[in-house]
């Protein structure tokens, strides 16, 4: 697959996009995740930083294993109340079944080095630029960022050969989908003023 074959307009793909939570077990097409890299680092990046790196994770048993990994972590958090919100949000079930990357075949890390200035930012919009590929190349995609302190920790860092400059910013995981959420609703935007030549002193 290559961006050539994309055809939904870029407005259509942001319109479309949904976090996806059920993915079929069919494996992506060979330089699927090279056209989705490809869209990544073609994202603005401040004082031309390109602070990001990547980690693919393609291996289900290593995936299971993080997962299981992160969720004593996530109920510490939830009883903290930290993330009660947004786990009562997707109405997630921490039980012993519960995949936190939803049995997706591909996890996508965007790693920002932290003494480029700005990593922060330069890696999300990475990471919009390829989840709205993915959706174009109609894929599913799903930012996990539940997985964010399992995969900071300095052990599962060397293990996914992540260099101590590099944080991990962005855990998106990719597939097909096997349900394609609907549009998602959205306040309307909040104007806090709307400034016309002359309105303001
Ligand atoms: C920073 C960030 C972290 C997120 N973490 C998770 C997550 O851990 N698990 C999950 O299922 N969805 C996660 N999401 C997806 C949001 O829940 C989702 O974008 C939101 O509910 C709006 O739905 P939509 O993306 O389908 O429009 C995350 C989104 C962002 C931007």
């Amino acid at each position: 697959m290559s961006l050539l074959e994309i055809e939904m307009s870029l407005y259509e793909a942001i319109l479309a996009r949904r976090s996806v939570r059920s993915y079929t077990t069919q494996k992506l097409e060979k330089g699927a995740v090279s056209s989705l890299l490809e869209a990544a680092i073609r994202a603005p990046t401040a004082m031309h930083g390109e602070p990001w790196a990547f980690v693919i994770i393609q291996d289900q048993q290593l995936l299971k294993k993080i997962s299981d990994q992160a969720k004593p972590m996530l109920l510490t958090m939830m009883h903290h109340n930290q993330h009660q919100h947004a786990l009562k949000l997707f109405e997630l079930p921490i039980d012993q079944d519960f995949n936190i990357f939803y049995d997706a075949g591909t996890l996508i890390l965007i790693c920002g080095n932290t003494k480029i200035k700005f990593f922060g930012g330069d890696c999300w919009l990475a990471a919009e630029n390829l989840i709205l590929a993915a959706c174009a190349m109609g894929l599913g995609s799903c930012i996990i960022g539940s997985a964010l302190p399992v995969l900071n920790l300095p052990e599962v860092k060397t293990k996914l050969g992540i260099p101590n400059e590099f944080t991990v910013v962005a855990p998106i995981v990719v597939g097909y989908p096997d349900d394609m959420p609907p549009p998602s609703s959205r306040k309307h935007p909040r104007i806090l003023s709307n400034i016309t030549t002359g309105s303001v002193n």
